[in-house]
């Protein structure tokens, strides 16, 4: 039988709904054994089962059980795969009911505004559309096995630098289009049972206190049906948190904070309403959990089989000349790099999964042909050690090809703190520079979890980027390398040619705890496309061994209107000989001027996998909020009337069709006018344009009446900007008359 929530909240007392708003401990939430309301367990996540004992401290690792460590989301998100997402949590959501865990933490769906970020590795993307129909598609696989999600860290938690205390900075169009789209999109589309609130300030307010966002704008507006919980340890003051929608604190505050909210409510400063809102949302995923539970048990060696059937489909190949595949038994082939025999696989800190099986990229590639291998450097640090660098040149010039296994030490990359360069270790890149000496033939696969700076790239013959792929990374890198799987992963970044060139770079971590989002939305490709920058590789590229084409292109319409949507469908061909998978990517390019908008920005994507010669036609859908940005005059989201481009192709820089369109907005923009309206904003205005010719433009008859035709163009363009007051420069009209004028003009508006 369905508990009744609303009247198991009747029954309880002030202090046992108090006790409901922190946790038990680090990992449950409170019990009420005389209501029977029962304690459940929430764990971390997001690409693994990180179950801890009660007393472990959160961020200890060695004392969680042994899981299946999934690639880490910078890997996944290169999938560009929604089903594979998918899968991934539907694996996921049936590890959680065997080990009684009722929420997984994650996703974690921060932009990568910098790539030092520290948790970069965890995170999906620069691209808050692709960040949100990927965690969509993760969150609705974890939940279709009764088990809830936890979207975290909302909101703006963009570096490790200060994140208990530091605020972030930004205005509210730039929060909207690129810090909060990839929560709306999932709360939307997927309602995760719970969201986790992150540690630092938005705008001087902490996320665990901030009504805007967790009220206002996630409940009233998004219609978020679950309870928020805060990180661990973010809440700051408990009752105005509650207050502002933070449903549970945790870990637990050992009732301290409880006492406070009895106090608060007992002296007026909190309403019992609240806390019965709050105490019903939580119940309400508790029992969605309890009475959904299910008997599931879970195979470590059949989970293991499909993280690497993940890693192989995460795998970014992106640059190949004609070195890949490795021919195996035929070429003589040396590996080279400590990452060779243990690849680093994932990041530290609250994500660190006890992996039991991490199988070494080296040994498995032995199964298949012999291959020298020397060390070259160590993978836990810095240090440019002669002697396996003599050896490991010995090895290159005996080898037809070479493939250096590069990478970031752990310490490098990891929550609670920032990475401090873009740089791999030097004595990498001296390697690298020696090995470049006597061999023409290198391959470099990178272990990384954030972009680094590849000065060699153009030196090199191919570069493969494994990122943290997760426990079966060197299995699915032996069948990538060996030519038996196909690379079909996509950058979900761009990669800077050097950190300088980050858009972030004069911004980041910021000091004095503030730090300001001074690029606004231009994040990523958002700001090298519209500065036409050179980039190591951008948003969106990937190769493969085979080839594909794309070819007629087909839109539902030349125009849309507003509440209308507008499909485009294309189709690809696999036109190489081995079968593959391509990721076809749409782009909206406003061309109206009504706003300041980057170059391009992803709208549509799709992963299609093909057999060679195959042919199948993908099929995308635009609606207003693929041509729309937010406007901060009308608090909300608006496109302007007009033309905008509809470019279709496999990169952020490799588009091979431009369509225009013809948007029609139905949304009025609220308009007013006063003396110091300028003439050009009422020029053109349909309600307007006939007033404005026939009675204000001949007031400027003094300024722009003239035989000399560029005089002539010069003087229109200066009228476009001059405020209707101004008009008394350049005829006699008086005062009166120009705010009768006015006066009619609003009339006109009405
Ligand atoms: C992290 C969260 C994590 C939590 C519990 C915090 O330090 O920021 O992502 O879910 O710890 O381990």
């Amino acid at each position: 039988m369905k508990t009744n929530i609303k009247e198991l909240v009747r029954n309880m007392t002030l202090e046992e709904k108090a006790g409901m708003f922190s946790g038990l401990d680090f990992w449950y939430t409170k019990p009420v054994e005389r209501l029977g309301i029962p304690s459940v367990m929430v764990s971390d996540g997001p690409h693994g089962l990180r179950k801890q004992s009660n007393e472990a401290y959160h961020l200890g690792v060695n004392d969680s059980i042994q899981a299946v460590c999934f690639p880490a989301a910078c890997a996944t998100t290169c999938s560009f795969d929604r089903s594979l997402m998918k899968d991934m949590g539907e694996v996921l959501g049936k590890e959680c009911q065997a080990e009684s865990v009722s929420v997984l933490l994650g996703p974690a769906v921060n932009i990568k505004r910098s790539p030092l970020c520290g948790r970069n590795f965890e995170y999906l993307s620069e691209d808050p559309y692709l960040a949100g129909e990927l965690a969509s598609s993760y969150i609705k696989g974890v939940q279709s096995q009764n088990v809830g999600t936890s979207i975290k860290h909302f909101a703006a938690n963009n570096q490790e630098h200060e994140r208990m205390t530091g605020s972030s900075e930004l205005d509210e169009r730039t929060l909207r289009e690129i810090y909060l789209t990839a929560f709306e999109i999932s709360v939307k589309k997927a309602q995760p049972w719970t969201v986790m609130c992150s540690y630092n300030k938005i705008n001087g307010i902490f996320a665990s206190e901030n009504k805007k966002l967790l009220n206002d704008i996630l409940k009233e507006e998004w219609g978020f049906e679950g309870y928020v919980m805060s990180d661990w340890g973010a809440v700051s003051d408990r009752v105005a948190g509650l207050d502002a929608g933070l449903e549970l604190e945790m870990p637990g505050s050992h009732g301290t904070n409880d006492q406070r909210i009895v106090q608060a409510v007992e002296s007026g400063i909190l309403e019992e309403a609240v806390l019965d809102r709050a105490v019903e949302r939580i119940l309400n995923i508790v029992y969605l959990y309890v009475e959904n539970k299910k008997d599931e048990i879970f195979s470590r060696e059949e989970d293991h089989k499909k993280a690497v059937e993940i890693a192989k489909q995460c795998i970014v190949l992106l640059k190949n000349d004609d070195v890949l595949p490795l021919k195996a038994g035929s070429e003589k082939i040396a590996f080279i790099g400590g990452f060779a025999k243990s690849p680093r696989y994932q990041g530290g800190g609250s994500s660190h999964i006890h992996a039991s099986h991490v199988a070494s990229t080296l040994e498995m590639m032995e199964e298949y042909t012999e291959i020298e291998y020397a060390e070259g450097f160590s993978t836990k640090e810095d240090f440019y050690d002669e002697k396996l660098v003599a050896e490991a040149i010995k090895v290159a010039e005996q080898a037809e090809k070479v493939v250096v296994f590069a990478g970031l030490p752990d310490l490098f990359e990891s929550e609670g703190y920032d990475r401090k360069h873009m740089r791999l270790p030097e004595c990498q890149y001296q390697l690298i520079e020696e090995i470049l000496k006597v061999q023409k033939k290198v391959v470099v696969v990178l272990h990384n979890g954030s972009p680094v700076e590849l000065p060699f790239a153009d030196r090199v013959n191919a570069i493969v980027e494994a990122y943290l792929g997760g426990e079966g990374v060197g299995e699915a890198l032996v069948e990538i390398l060996s030519g038996k799987s196909n690379p079909c992963g996509k950058l979900a970044e761009s990669f800077p040619i050097r950190l300088e060139d980050n858009p972030s770079f004069l911004n980041f971590p910021g000091t004095g705890k503030k730090v300001y989002y001074q690029e606004g939305i231009f994040v990523g490709y958002r700001y090298y496309d519209s500065k036409k920058m050179k980039v190591r590789f951008p948003f969106g590229h990937g190769l493969s061994y085979t080839t594909f084409k794309l070819s007629d292109l087909v839109l539902s319409g030349r125009s849309m209107r507003e509440s209308g949507t507008l499909t485009v469908a294309v189709k690809v061909t696999n036109t190489g000989n081995m079968a593959g998978k391509e990721v076809v990517q749409l782009y909206v390019k406003d061309n109206t001027g009504a706003a300041i908008r980057p170059e391009k920005e992803l709208r549509g994507f799709e992963a299609v996998s093909l057999q060679p010669g195959e042919s199948k036609t993908v099929t995308m859908t635009l609606e207003k909020r693929s041509f729309a940005w937010f406007n901060e005059n009308i608090n909300d989201w608006y496109a302007a009337s007009g033309t905008y481009d509809i470019l279709v192709g496999t990169s952020s820089r490799k588009i091979d069709f431009t369509e225009s369109v013809e948007y029609v907005s139905e949304t009025e923009i609220p308009v007013h006018l006063d003396l110091n309206t300028m003439i050009g904003d009422v020029m053109n205005h349909p309600l307007l344009r006939d007033y404005v010719k026939e009675a204000i433009v001949p007031l400027a008859a003094g300024l722009t009446e003239t035989d000399d035709e560029n005089w002539a163009v010069m003087m229109e363009a200066m009228l476009r900007y001059l405020p209707i007051r101004a008009l008394r420069s350049f005829s006699d009209v008086t005062n009166d008359e120009l705010e009768k004028h006015v006066e009619e003009l609003n009339k006109l508006l009405i």
